[in-house]
């Protein structure tokens, strides 16, 4: 299996990483380079990196690349330092929890190899970091897979912000089973909503399924409930930040939104991820963290002229959570769960 994918790329000859910037998308496809701490916050923070798995394995391949810079007279004083960096990253985004699930992997990672010296806990990190890219992309495959189970020729699906390759490592999980029809040559009609306000679904995901050879529409967020009634979409998939112990699930804001619509007009609800994004020490959606952002995101960042007064109050969450009752099944690498949650995402971890 190829060792990278395009959107995170660590160059080991160069000992570099880059990652595709994905604010310039889809006026430019350009890599940068993250060397500093703050520049990786910062990649994380401003969304040039995003999408829960491509931040956990971006955050691993980062941890490893600031490991490497760690000048400490002893290996008491290098972990220190790895768990200040880890911290320090980990406060960049709350939501998605391959964050926090992928720099405690690395941590534990340096912890179990502490007593073979620095050069050994650096080669562990790095092989590590490999190992959580690779592994993305064999369970972003396999949940494309059982995805595109849930799907005939000719069906219709909405799909709402980007979980698509840029979001994880090779095909994606809400968007992979797109992708792999598209391959196949099987016929579905995706209709992307833009995501409002930082409109990952036209500036990513219509680029990425376009570029795919999927049948795309682009339609903004406030016409989901007429595609639905107009009977064109036959399923809808959404990927996810953080899936409570009991299914309730932290996704892109408006999501819920689209659930909610969905049940309306008896559509069935899929959230699709791998099962680092399914947090069961979280026992529900109201214990999931929600990320509140600048107002400038909504008045002024993708506009030639503010869309409203300066001194005009926003309110910005990044993420709501869909209730459980809401969704007809979670699909993971490991398979599909289906309700009662609580006892099928128990029995998926029970399986190992
Ligand atoms: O704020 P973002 O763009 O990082 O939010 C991303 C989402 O909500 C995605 O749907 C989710 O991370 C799944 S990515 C496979």
């Amino acid at each position: 299996m190829e060792r990278t994918a395009r959107n995170i790329r660590y160059d080991k000859a160069a000992e570099a990483l880059y990652i595709i910037d994905q604010t310039l998308l889809p006026a430019q496809e350009r890599e940068i380079r993250l060397e500093t701490a703050e520049q990786m916050y910062d990649a994380i923070r401003l969304l040039r990196v995003r999408g829960a798995p491509a931040i956990g394995i971006c955050a691993a391949y980062c941890l490893y690349a600031l490991a490497r810079t760690i000048d400490a007279p002893d290996m008491e004083g290098f972990l220190e330092q790895l768990k200040a960096y880890s911290a320090y990253l980990n406060s960049s985004r709350p939501t998605a929890v391959n964050l926090s699930w992928a720099l405690s992997a690395q941590l534990e990672t340096a912890a179990a190899h502490r007593a073979e010296g620095r050069e050994a806990v650096l080669e562990a990190l790095y092989e590590k970091a490999v190992e959580i890219h690779e592994d993305d992309m064999a369970k972003c495959k396999a949940i494309s897979e059982y995805g595109l189970s849930l799907l005939k020729e000719g069906d219709g699906v909405l799909t709402h912000c980007n979980a698509g390759p840029l979001a994880t490592s090779r095909y994606g999980t809400a968007q992979g089973p797109f992708l792999l029809a598209a391959e196949r040559g099987m016929k579905l009609r995706v209709f992307a909503d833009e995501t409002r306000p930082l409109l990952q679904g036209a500036r990513l995901t219509s680029y990425e399924l376009q570029k795919g050879g999927v049948d795309v529409t682009l339609i903004c967020d406030n016409m989901a409930s007429l595609v639905m009634k107009n009977g064109w979409v036959q399923a809808c998939f959404v990927g996810c930040d953080r899936v409570a112990a009991n299914g309730d699930t932290a996704n892109k804001i408006g999501t819920s939104g689209v659930a909610i619509l969905a049940k309306h007009y008896g559509i069935p609800v899929y959230v699709l991820g791998p099962t680092s994004t399914i947090d069961m020490a979280c026992p529900d959606g109201d214990h999931i963290p929600i990320e509140l952002r600048d107002e400038e995101e909504i008045k002024t960042l993708w506009y030639e002229k503010p869309m409203a007064l300066p001194e005009v109050k926003c309110y910005n969450p990044a993420f709501d959570v869909t209730d459980h009752a809401l969704i007809t099944a979670i699909v993971t690498e490991k398979g599909i769960c289906y309700p009662p949650f609580t006892e099928s995402l128990a029995a998926l971890f029970a399986k190992g």
